[in-house]
């Protein structure tokens, strides 16, 4: 494949995956657009959203700052935006969520709507929480229901048949609430490998099943179709098969859903029941969300963080987001009805790793906690700014009136929330920096995209750190050399140790240090965080359990824990050669 021409300051990695997912391709899938043409293409997409409002509006002036603003890598819409803007599918959204209920008319016509969102790179998440459980009778064919786990298989195999056509495979969340009596089965379905490839699964834990666990008392399961408990559990038994699974497997997550209700911001449009694949992102039935995310590894100046280009940034970035939700073509009208009634905006952040280098601070350390807690409340509070500024012009999204905004401090809103810590799996690689607010996973190692496309990266900070300490390049090489055999730096003994505190990766990060960060982010962030709570092979299951527990005492939305090789094919692997 022949990479892409371009005077951008994109890196090889970058133009791999443009190339191959991004670009405008002819019948030979060979790239007939350039990634400066990709960002003009996006930026006059979404600046004409302006013309709605003004139709005096200088778009070419918006063009121009999106425009400078995304080939800067200062700020990068979610990978559906940067794909579709301006072509034929228009689908500019990486996040949606849909009603399952419990009928075999709404669970297919989900499922058609699903496929329709695959088709352009969305992921879709689902509560299967209402269906009744297996065993309970259907009465308009006098037979029994199969439960909500058989279904999800249904809606596995439709996503595999999809494939998404050459953008992304499709993306699923299947959550079930704890109370439901289907949930063990729910729990282990993913013990076998071949089950349920294209989802994430999550239970959703709720306060009262808190509380049982705590008081040792057992806990009622509910058949959702007539209230009816159906059986009492043992909260503690229901807990450890939990634990059990996801440090077997990483699967299930699980989402704290009372708390997420109770930050949600549009309680009179109904309860949220579901999030999108990757966690972060909690929505109402047929809600959908745009993302993007501000590469904070560019807003380090002099060893300060530079807040005047941040404050710049974060607002041109709102203006953006809200822009995607005019221009955007929606797969179905329900969609577009309840998406423009809240306007859910997420902008985040990546290459927070990075920028914490860049500063002189370890991941893992009380610097990174504050520091993580400034930046993210300056952009939530900056985010809002914005969100009111455009509703002085454009009005509040039209469910203000009853929602949690409607007060004397807020009178304008435009955009029911603004902020989303998204995984940037994809955007990080081409803006080139850390994914989302992760530390760095190995300072050298292979990325595996796509198809078993592997990507070889040497991190450049800690390159430049040892040619700074004035290592020699044959020396340099040594090291590295090493380091991809043992897979850290942290036994590799010529590495100083300021450099081995300061380049710590994510598995020489205790799983308490990591959740620490994901809460401090939590705290300033209206969404919820992507974050993955790393553990080391040898990590227990009395591990994992106190990591749950205290992922809901610091009032975490969701958790995701994945010890290392409990999953046979894991996006990022550590290299290990020799
Ligand atoms: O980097 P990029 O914009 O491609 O995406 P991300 O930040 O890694 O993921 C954001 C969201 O996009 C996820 O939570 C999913 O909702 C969706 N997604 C998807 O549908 N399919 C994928 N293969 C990856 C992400």
């Amino acid at each position: 494949m022949e990479l892409p021409e371009t005077k951008l300051p994109l890196t090889e990695n970058a133009l791999i995956v443009l190339a191959k997912r991004y670009l405008k391709r002819d019948e030979k899938g060979n790239p007939v657009e350039t990634p400066e043409e990709m960002f003009r293409r996006v930026a006059r997409t979404i600046a004409a959203a302006d013309l709605i409002y003004n139709p005096q509006a200088d778009i070419k002036e918006t063009e121009e700052k999106f425009y400078q603003l995304m080939t800067s890598l200062s700020f990068l819409p979610n990978s559906p935006t940067l794909m579709n803007a301006g072509r034929e599918l228009g689908q500019l959204s990486a996040c949606f969520v849909l009603p399952v209920e419990d009928s075999l008319v709404s669970i297919f016509e989900t499922l058609k709507y699903t496929a329709l969102i695959h088709q352009s790179g969305g992921g879709t998440g689902f509560s299967f929480s209402r269906l009744r459980p297996k065993g309970d009778i259907v009465r308009s064919t006098h037979g029994v229901s199969s439960g909500p786990v058989s279904f999800m298989l249904v809606y596995d195999a439709a996503t595999e048949a999809i494939k998404q056509g050459g953008t992304r495979r499709g993306a699923n969340m299947g959550i079930l609430r704890i109370d439901h009596p289907d949930i063990e089965e729910f729990i282990t379905v993913k013990r076998d490998l071949t089950k349920l490839t294209n989802f994430n699964i999550s239970v959703a834990i709720t306060d009262d099943f808190m509380k049982a666990l705590k008081n040792k008392e057992s806990f009622a399961l509910i058949n959702p179709r007539n209230g009816k408990v159906v059986r009492q559990v043992s909260a503690e038994e229901l807990f450890d098969l939990l634990v059990e699974n996801a440090w077997f497997r990483g699967d299930p997550g699980v989402i704290f859903i009372d708390t997420i209700n109770a930050k949600n911001p549009t309680p009179h449009l109904g309860q949220i029941e579901a999030t999108n694949p990757c966690g972060e992102q909690p929505l109402l039935p047929f809600e959908s969300c745009n993302l993007g995310s501000i590469n904070l590894s560019l807003f380090v100046k002099d060893n300060f963080v530079d807040w005047d280009k941040l404050k710049e940034t974060v607002h041109l970035a709102v203006h953006f987001l809200d822009n995607v939700i005019d221009v955007n073509r929606f797969p179905i009208p329900q969609i577009e009805e309840m998406t423009k009634k809240t306007r859910k905006i997420g902008l985040g952040v990546m290459g927070f790793a990075d920028m914490l280098i860049k500063l002189g601070i370890p991941y893992n350390s009380d610097k990174a906690i504050d520091i993580a807690e400034e930046i993210m409340a300056f952009i939530t509070r900056e985010s809002v700014k914005k969100s009111a500024e455009l509703a002085r012009v454009r009005g509040n999204f039209p469910a203000y009136k009853r929602s949690i905004w409607n007060s004397p401090d807020t009178p304008f809103m435009r955009n029911a929330t603004t902020t989303t810590i998204a995984p940037t799996g994809s955007i990080s690689i081409i803006a080139g920096c850390s994914s989302g607010i992760e530390p760095l996973f190995a300072v050298a190692y292979t990325r595996r995209v796509l198809d078993g496309t592997e990507l070889k990266e040497l991190h450049p900070l800690f390159l430049q750190a040892l040619k700074e300490k004035g290592f020699s390049a044959e020396k340099i090489k040594e090291i590295l050399n090493k380091t991809l055999r043992q897979g850290s730096i942290q036994k590799v003994e010529e590495i100083p140790e300021d450099l081995k505190r300061l380049f710590v990766t994510a598995f020489d990060i205790t799983p308490e240090e990591h959740l620490k960060i994901q809460a401090a982010f939590q705290r300033h962030v209206h969404n919820a965080v992507s974050k993955t709570i790393n553990f080391p092979e040898s990590a227990t299951k009395e591990d994992v359990r106190k990591v749950y527990m205290l992922a809901y005492e610091l009032g975490l939305k969701g958790v995701t824990v994945y010890r290392y090789g409990s999953r046979p094919r894991q996006v990022l692997e550590l290299k290990r050669e020799g």
